[in-house]
């Protein structure tokens, strides 16, 4: 994307925040443009690059989504987590759509999260970082910039925060105005999610709050029942020996993710707050590069370098040791514990082959990384009958391998990315229900990428503890 479209973010700067003797100020030659004067994949064609400068102009005066703190305190949780003493568990919608900013949606998305990071904890007996794909997951990459039916060529749908998937040529056009209805509705969400944390709904005490309608027929009823009353009498037991309240119970950390694809909204959410150093992306607190635009020279990596969030990257089968060394140099210079992740995502017949030189480069160069598994998107595939989907099976399977590979190189595999949801879909073959190519037909509403029901989202944290526990790591 080539606009001449210069922030005016720097007129907001709180000049108090600048000092000189910081050493985490932003990288060199660094602005939240500079990622304009390099080539940017992905990006939508706005046909009115004047209405686009007036969005983000409105876009860098509206509330951020969430606050350097908080930011700070996840990097921190996260450099637990490369240190083993933490499990990341990320997870939620392939994309979000504004139509589904619903309550019943975003609380059954939350319950199945914690549900999930409750087996977690008990059974992997470590605290477990929250993090939502949500609150701003509206913008995808695609293979290709067009779309064609019978004979009509027209833009694809690239998300929400872009267009709209209806195949006319006003639904397809980008508009900009969609990046203020998706931040607001970012901001609905986080607000809702806030909300229901701050008021309880986390408490370990009440893990009634997070059943589902139809949990109670799942196969797996049962072993969750059992652990939810393990983990009742352990917090019993400790608030019996300790005399008090396990208050730090009552509410669960959570924080949300997105791929930071659309750099518009991005640079227009990207601040200078009183008191910190450097630039943080205020629209969530852990964006992610995605694996179409991880490369070294693009205008992702550049905008990522200078921000102080922790950042993620998708990392696919084709990345070369040489290349990977390359971006934690470019990401993380100083090799600041918890900034970068990996989200390694090769798929179940790749990840042996692919993923340990990857390893043994970090390890040889002594990287503070966290690796993370995505066993979604490098298992794909589509059906005779017309479905995009994954079988547990190859999910599964990718993460049994991921953690094997990790664990007989000495390193170690610190949590999971996942594409789920809290609805009762048919999208992904197999699991404890066995689903079935005719199952698909029944409860198929992803727009994007099939995602895990809750059945098969639990079944999978039951499945990490397993497999965690047997390579006693
Ligand atoms: C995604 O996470 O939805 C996605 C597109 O992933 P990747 O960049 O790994 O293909
Ligand atoms: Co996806």
């Amino acid at each position: 994307m080539t606009t001449t479209f210069h922030s005016n973010r720097a007129m907001n700067i709180d000049e108090s925040s600048m000092t000189n003797s910081d050493t985490n100020t932003n990288a060199e030659n660094w602005t939240p443009a500079s990622w304009r004067a390099r080539v940017a994949l992905q990006q939508p064609t706005y046909p009115d690059l004047a209405a686009l400068e007036h969005v983000q102009n409105e876009l860098s005066l509206l509330p951020p989504l969430v606050t350097s703190w908080e930011i700070l305190a996840l990097k921190k949780q996260l450099a637990e987590a490369q240190e083993g003493k933490r499990f990341l568990l990320q997870g939620g919608d392939c994309a979000e759509s504004f139509s589904d900013c619903e309550s019943g949606l975003i609380s059954n998305r939350l319950k199945v999260l914690l549900q999930m990071s409750l087996v977690l904890v008990h059974g992997l007996r470590l605290p477990v970082v929250r993090v939502g794909r949500f609150a701003g997951q509206y913008a995808k990459p695609r293979s290709t910039d067009t779309e064609t039916k019978d004979g009509i060529i027209l833009p694809s749908y690239r998300g929400d925060f872009i267009n709209q998937p209806e195949f006319t040529e006003a639904a397809r056009m980008p508009d900009p105005r969609r990046m203020v209805k998706g931040h607001a509705r970012s901001a609905m969400t986080m607000n809702f999610v806030r909300a229901l944390i701050d008021g309880g709904f986390a408490d370990l005490h009440h893990p009634e709050y997070w059943d589902l309608d139809w949990v109670s027929h799942s196969p797996l009823s049962d072993e969750y029942h059992k652990m939810v009353e393990a983990v009742g009498n352990a917090v019993r037991f400790m608030e019996t020996i300790s005399g008090s309240d396990l208050n730090n119970l009552n509410r669960a950390d959570f924080y949300t993710s997105h791929e930071a694809l659309l750099l518009p909204y991005e640079e227009a959410l990207t601040r200078k707050v009183p008191r910190q150093n450097g630039w943080f992306n205020l629209s969530t607190h852990f964006p992610w590069i995605g694996m179409r635009t991880a490369d070294i020279d693009g205008a992702h990596t550049e905008y990522f370098r200078g921000i102080r969030n922790p950042i993620a990257i998708k990392i696919g089968p084709s990345v070369t040791p040489d290349q990977l060394l390359k971006l934690a140099d470019v990401l993380n210079p100083e090799n600041e514990a918890g900034r970068l992740t990996f989200i390694q995502r090769m798929g179940a017949a790749k990840v042996t082959e692919k993923l340990p030189p990857l390893i043994k480069a970090i390890q040889s160069e002594g990287k503070k990384v966290l690796w993370v598994c995505d066993p979604m998107h490098g298992n794909t595939e589509s059906t005779s009958n017309g479905y995009k989907t994954r079988r547990f099976d190859n999910i599964r399977s990718e993460l049994d391998q991921s953690f094997d590979v990790h664990a007989a190189l000495g390193s170690r595999l610190g949590g999971v990315h996942l594409e789920l949801t809290g609805e009762n879909v048919t999208e992904c073959l197999g699991g404890a229900r066995e689903l079935t190519e005719t199952d698909l037909e029944r409860a198929y509403t992803s727009t994007v990428d099939p995602r895990m029901n809750y059945e098969q989202s639990l079944e999978i944290a039951m499945l990490i503890v397993r497999k965690r526990s047997a390579i006693s790591i």
